[in-house]
């Protein structure tokens, strides 16, 4: 089966759940001027926590053609965890997707690979298909040691998952100093981990799951330069964020397959 492309905005901390309204409303008008065909591309929204509920009653209530999912989960079930949100409340919440392990939650929270490991594992035990993202900082990437790195992300976030649980995630390769900088990778950039991501998956779990898990870049992704990005074997979709929260410039990211030159 082809993979869907995944066309995912992660608004970061920006929009409260009264300007949600209207940034879903305004996307969702793009999305219908531009045409927009759902079997073509997947939308997803990623809203903060406090969001998820307007921006759930928004899209269920106009039936639109939008996913929406979270930033990030607990590792744990419930409990005595302070400011922490659970897989099961985002679950109530109607998401199907959550992000887990942003380079911005490893850096600023201290996020390990084994934090990301045991919140994926608990988001696939609640039918949550996580976003995995891994990809390496400046240093790493001008040390020549991007690829390791990010497949080292990459093993550590699949420890026990197993193969069938497995082809239903989906990674996103961010290289850290590609985001929300302005630089972004190149296409040949971007297929050179995301399909090195695929081969650590083949080596792994075999064929079925290589060719099934959908693998996105992100890093300061605009309109003008998905067709390049899309068109690469390996890249399945984007995760992107500044761009996202323009709802004109965000369509023309979903509908990338009737751009121009695509
Ligand atoms: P920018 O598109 O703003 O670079 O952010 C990318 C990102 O971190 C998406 O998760």
């Amino acid at each position: 089966m082809p993979r869907k492309p995944l066309i995912a905005g992660n608004w970061k901390m920006n929009v409260n759940h009264i300007e949600s309204v209207g940034l879903v409303q305004k996307l969702a008008w793009a999305l219908t001027d531009l045409k927009f065909d759902p079997k073509k591309a997947e939308c997803l929204v990623i809203p903060p926590f406090t969001d998820l509920r307007t921006v759930q009653i928004v899209i269920e209530g106009d039936r639109l053609p939008i996913s929406w999912g979270a930033q990030d989960v607990s590792e744990h079930q419930n409990g005595a965890y302070t400011g922490d949100v659970s897989a099961d409340m985002l679950v109530k919440l109607g998401c199907t997707y959550v992000v887990i392990g942003h380079s911005e939650r490893r850096q600023y929270h201290n996020e390990s690979d084994r934090t990301v490991n045991e919140k994926s594992r608990l988001a696939l035990d609640k039918a949550l298909t996580p976003i995995i993202c891994v990809g390496e900082g400046l240093g790493v990437r001008r040390a020549g040691e991007h690829v390791e790195f990010t497949l080292d992300q990459v093993r550590g976030a699949l420890e026990d998952i197993a193969a069938d649980a497995a082809a239903k995630i989906v990674i996103a390769y961010e290289p850290v100093w590609a985001i929300g900088t302005g630089e972004v990778a190149t296409p040949d950039d971007a297929q050179e981990v995301c399909g090195a991501i695929r081969e650590e998956l083949r080596t792994r779990y075999g064929d079925d799951v290589a060719d099934a898990v959908r693998i996105l870049y992100g890093g300061s992704v605009k309109a003008s330069g998905i067709v390049a990005l899309m068109v690469k074997d390996d890249v399945d979709g984007v995760l992107v964020g500044g761009a996202s929260l323009d709802p004109q410039e965000f369509a023309l990211i979903t509908r990338f397959y009737e751009s121009p030159n695509s």
